[in-house]
């Protein structure tokens, strides 16, 4: 098994260390002449995404959270309705699906019981199907109409890590592809996107290389009992996966909050002592945004608790008010949580290993759930 992790001290800091790799195994062949290409979509051709006029994305777990960043993405930029689901709901709610509905489901293993349900009831309702897949041939991608393989190599860790960035990589492309097919995007700004795509590996490396302080906060942090993950927009989905990994991994109770909804609740959780990640939004590309989570960090300083930022490079604004910035490198703001979880899902390694626990086991949990 040692030999298996590489000189890793866990499959999941194995698996972290691959994010890189796995964010370019996602995008490659997948661009070309810096537009996207997703010819392997066979079945899902351009007149049939042409008309699609509403989309469902369906996930457990982790990957719940890449749909979340999907629904912006598509929405932002293919200009179709798209809803989230978490797969085990899907059918219960009685969705409103036809065959212009396209139905995303995204699973790391391909083998999740709900998720396989949902797409199920997708296909019975005559919606047409895509996965988002990271197993060659999986239950799911076998299911479905077409698959985009994630191709982030095997995942072993049951916490979810580089599969995450794989499949927030993939539902981007995807947004990218159906927005240039139904042309409510020019090349031009296809391009800018494409370009920040092909730059998220290397940034991924450098970001990797500056987990040191993480690390340092981690043990510091090792008795906590409590932590809370404040975020925006595509930092919301962020702040419910820093959660959701700490509690996985290290037992804590963890949090994540859309950062509006504080003032509506989770404040009155705000006291001295109190540790809050905050997934802060580009100042350059999310000026208002930016500033409205400015002010509730200052809020949340001002009831005594302690601030660590996620926040991109040269943000100055939330440097007087932060007890301390983890940094993100420059990218575009639906780009950013595959970055920004980066320093969360480092955390959350590092604080259950300064406990003593088994990162890659955690109690009570599978790495695939094959039952509904
Ligand atoms: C399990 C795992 C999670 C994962 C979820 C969905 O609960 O413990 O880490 O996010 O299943 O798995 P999938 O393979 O469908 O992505």
């Amino acid at each position: 098994a040692a030999a298996e992790k590489g000189g890793w001290s866990s499959f999941m800091a194995k698996e972290v260390s691959e994010d890189p790799e796995a964010v370019a195994n996602t995008l490659r062949g997948r661009i070309v002449d810096g537009l996207p290409s997703l010819g392997e979509l066979g079945a899902l051709d351009d007149e049939t995404l042409r008309g699609i006029d509403r989309v469902q994305i369906v996930a457990c777990g982790t990957a719940a959270y890449s749909a979340m960043v999907g629904e912006y993405a598509i929405e932002t930029w293919a200009r179709i309705p798209v809803e989230v689901d978490l797969a085990h709901e899907y059918r219960y709610r009685d969705p409103i699906v036809d065959e212009r509905t396209l139905v995303i489901s995204i699973s790391q293993s391909g083998e999740t019981m709900d998720t396989k349900m949902a797409v199920q009831h997708a296909i019975e309702q005559g919606a047409r199907t895509l996965s988002i897949c990271n197993t060659q041939g999986s239950t799911i991608a076998r299911a479905s109409e077409a698959v985009l393989y994630t191709h982030a190599g095997p995942e072993v860790a049951v916490a979810s890590t580089k599969a995450f960035l794989a499949q927030v990589v993939g539902l981007l492309l995807t947004g990218l592809h159906i927005a240039r097919v139904r042309g409510t995007m020019t090349d031009e700004a296809i391009r800018e996107v494409t370009e920040a795509l092909e730059a998220l590996p290397d940034q991924l490396r450098t970001l990797l290389a500056e987990q040191g302080e993480i690390r340092e906060l981690a043990q510091w942090m090792s008795d906590t009992r409590s932590v809370l993950f404040l975020g925006r927009h595509v930092g919301y989905p962020v702040a419910l996966e820093g959660a959701l990994k700490l509690k996985e991994l290290s037992y804590i109770h963890a949090e994540g909050f859309a950062a509006g909804e504080l003032k509506h609740g989770p404040i009155a959780l705000i006291e001295p002592g109190q540790v809050v990640f905050v997934v802060v939004p580009s100042p350059r590309h999310q000026q208002g945004l930016h500033a409205k989570v400015v002010s509730n960090i200052q809020e949340i300083r001002a009831r005594g608790a302690r601030v660590i930022a996620v926040a991109e490079a040269g943000d100055a604004a939330v440097m007087p008010y932060a007890n301390q910035v983890l940094r993100i490198p420059l990218t575009l703001p639906l780009l950013e949580p595959v970055l920004s979880v980066v320093p969360l899902h480092v955390f959350a390694l590092e604080l259950a290993t300064a406990k003593g626990l088994d990162v890659d086991q955690p109690r009570n949990l599978a790495k695939s759930v094959t039952v509904e």
